[in-house]
């Protein structure tokens, strides 16, 4: 036997014990005369053990050249770690196996680890790119040995979740046809037929909507997904999602079940009672309040529109945005007057101008009135106006962008997130989850003159909207929803549409001509006309909820073996070029650019 106890496990109860232990030499530490301790590591924990080094040990040598990163096997006995000279008990309470050491009586040294080019535990993490070439070492790291874990046990809740409601788990194809997601595909080249790809499913869509045809009313599946995107913190180009769907259902039948889901990550990951049913907010409340469709609404900070108490006033910028037909909106960053200098606004001046906002005007709220640059163009009772409306006190700071919504919005919502965390206004081990509904259907597409869906084109319309199709196609709202948690968009779904003749309408609205719906997605308006029950789903980002338990903010972080922002594995090598026969079996041949001059 290899092993009869892990490294995690041995306690002061099992002191007197012969055990053997496996794992990787975390340290050593050679305290002369003999003397010479090793913390042995699995993904269980750590435990000490105390080599007595003399002529006659039997393992003497070996002991003596132990190395971090070699892998041994140990036998030998549990015993207390008693106390130091001066009476003081050495139990390290640090260690969940502090109480005991083990004394080595036997070494196997089964691999020896050439010098690691860093140490999984070392205080200061090397770069990601050293980490992520020895993946291998890193996921050896006690942090994401914990976020594996966490992700393990998110997918199993998952599946007993909806293993208990009668769900069946049903895999749909890799090697599929192009899904309409919106990004753009991977493909894969077929062999057998010249000149045709397959594309790897960009998410299940088309064919979790036809397995409701096809009679299976409660589908999910933990599916694999690929997206050749731009790539973010929370965005990788293989992800995982969590993918259900169901047929004779309507949007609040989706929301219970995903509520009873969330309530049991919650409960089992941290204990804690979610109440549900989650709050649901409309997609124009959000923009309103907090200038973003997936706000964090573990703080307030809400956005504050003063474009009325300012319409009138002597500051151009404010009185010319509004006649322009913008307006003025703003938030509170309470207490925060004194925490920002002139010089960290001006660095949150050029922060919200990323975002296209021509300038950032804040005012300090000192003895009732406003304190700023600017203030001297607003009279008094503006300045109390203003200061009832932000809800403000005296230390607050205040902070306005004059501009359209289209770039007051997201330049506040970035900044009000950047406060959020600078100023520590919530729990990062909070869960807050809370419903987005009644999307837009469609977006206009300025660039292409032209609407695009927001989400998907098989959303079904909310019902009273339906003749403004036609009329406004903006005012219409999709029977489509989000749930955001903590300013992610966590999951993503709606009801679909399952009658042929309402589809074509949207496919009329979106300008997908009748032979192009029929090229790409055919089959799926083909199963449409034999019996589709009414039907709808969502997907949760699995990678995103992992994120959310562990606490981290890059995805690569709760993912094995994950991408670089550019795409590439680089502990495989991937991608990586392929052999001119292979390139030949599969008729092609490359086109590449020249390579630039050097
Ligand atoms: P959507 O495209 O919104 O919807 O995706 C669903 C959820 O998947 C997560 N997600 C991602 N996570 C990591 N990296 C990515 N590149 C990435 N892209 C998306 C997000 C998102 O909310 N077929 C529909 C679902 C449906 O209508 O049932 C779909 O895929 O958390
Ligand atoms: P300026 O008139 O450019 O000197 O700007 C005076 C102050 O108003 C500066 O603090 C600017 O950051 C701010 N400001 C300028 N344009 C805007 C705008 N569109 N919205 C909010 N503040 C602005």
């Amino acid at each position: 036997m290899h092993r009869t106890k892990t490294c995690g496990e041995l306690r002061a109860g099992d002191v007197g014990e012969t055990v053997r232990l496996c794992g990787w030499v975390e340290s050593y530490r050679d305290h002369g005369k003999g003397l010479l301790f090793v913390d042995l590591r699995d993904r269980y924990g750590k435990t000490q053990i105390v080599f007595k080094v003399d002529e006659e040990s039997s393992y003497s040598g070996d002991a003596h050249d132990l190395r971090k990163e070699d892998v041994i096997g140990v036998t030998g006995v549990v015993r207390d770690r008693g106390v130091d000279g001066e009476g003081k008990s050495l139990t390290n309470p640090k260690l969940a196996t502090g109480e005991i050491e083990v004394v080595a009586q036997d070494l196997t040294v089964f691999n020896k680890s050439q010098p690691p080019p860093f140490e999984p535990n070392q205080a200061e993490l090397p770069n990601e790119e050293l980490r992520l070439k020895y993946r291998f070492l890193d996921l050896r790291r006690t942090k994401l040995q914990e976020n594996m874990r966490i992700r393990h046990q998110l997918a199993k809740i998952t599946r007993d979740y909806f293993n208990d409601l009668d769900f069946l788990e049903i895999e749909t194809p890799m090697l599929g046809r192009s899904t309409p997601e919106g990004a753009r595909d991977y493909l894969v080249p077929s062999r057998v037929h010249e000149g045709s790809f397959y594309a790897l499913p960009q998410s299940p869509q088309i064919y979790k909507q036809i397995l409701m045809v096809a009679g299976y009313d409660r589908y999910y599946q933990i599916a694999r997904c690929f997206r050749d995107e731009d790539l973010r913190a929370d965005r990788q180009p293989e992800f995982t999602q969590i993918d259900l769907e169901m047929a004779f259902v309507e949007r609040d039948d989706i929301f219970r079940i995903i509520d009873g889901l969330v309530a049991a990550f919650v409960k089992e990951i941290q204990g804690k009672e979610m109440t549900t049913p989650l709050p649901r907010f409309s997609h124009r409340e959000v923009m309103e309040v907090y200038g973003s469709d997936k706000p964090d609404l573990r703080y307030g900070m809400k956005l504050v529109d003063i474009s009325g108490l300012v319409a009138d006033s002597d500051f151009g910028v404010f009185k010319n945005t509004i006649s322009g037909g913008g307006r003025v909106r703003g938030l509170n960053a309470k207490g925060a007057a004194d925490k920002y200098s002139r010089k960290n606004i001006d660095e949150l001046t050029a922060f919200v101008g990323d975002y296209g906002a021509r300038g950032l005007a804040f005012f300090r709220v000192k003895e009732g009135a406003l304190d700023s640059p600017i203030a001297k163009f607003l009279s008094a009772e503006k300045h109390a106006a203003i200061i009832e409306a932000m809800g403000a006190e005296n230390g607050d700071l205040l902070f306005f962008v004059a501009d359209k919504d289209k770039v007051s919005s997201p330049a506040l919502a970035a900044l009000r997130s950047r406060l959020g965390k600078e100023l520590e206004l919530f729990d990062p081990t909070e869960i807050n989850a809370a419903w987005v509904i009644d999307f837009p259907l469609v977006m206009w597409n300025e660039d292409e003159n032209r609407w695009d869906a927001e989400h998907h084109p098989f959303c079904s319309v909310v019902e009273e909207d339906i003749p403004k199709l036609t009329e406004d196609p903006a005012m219409v709202r999709a029977q489509s929803y989000d749930l955001i948690v903590n300013g992610y968009e966590a999951a993503s779904g709606s009801i679909r549409i399952h009658d042929p003749a309402v589809q074509q309408t949207i496919f009329d609205l979106l300008n997908i001509s009748p032979e192009q719906a029929e090229s790409r997605f055919g089959f799926l308006l083909e199963a449409l006309r034999y019996g589709a029950p009414p039907h709808g789903g969502i997907a949760l980002g699995l990678d995103r909820w992992v994120m959310m338990f562990t606490g981290d903010d890059n995805i690569r972080d709760v993912i094995a073996f994950p991408k670089t922002q550019k795409a590439s594995d680089l502990l495989s090598g991937a991608p990586a070029e392929v052999d001119d026969h292979q390139l030949r079996d599969l008729h092609i041949k490359l086109n590449l650019p020249p390579a630039p001059p050097k």
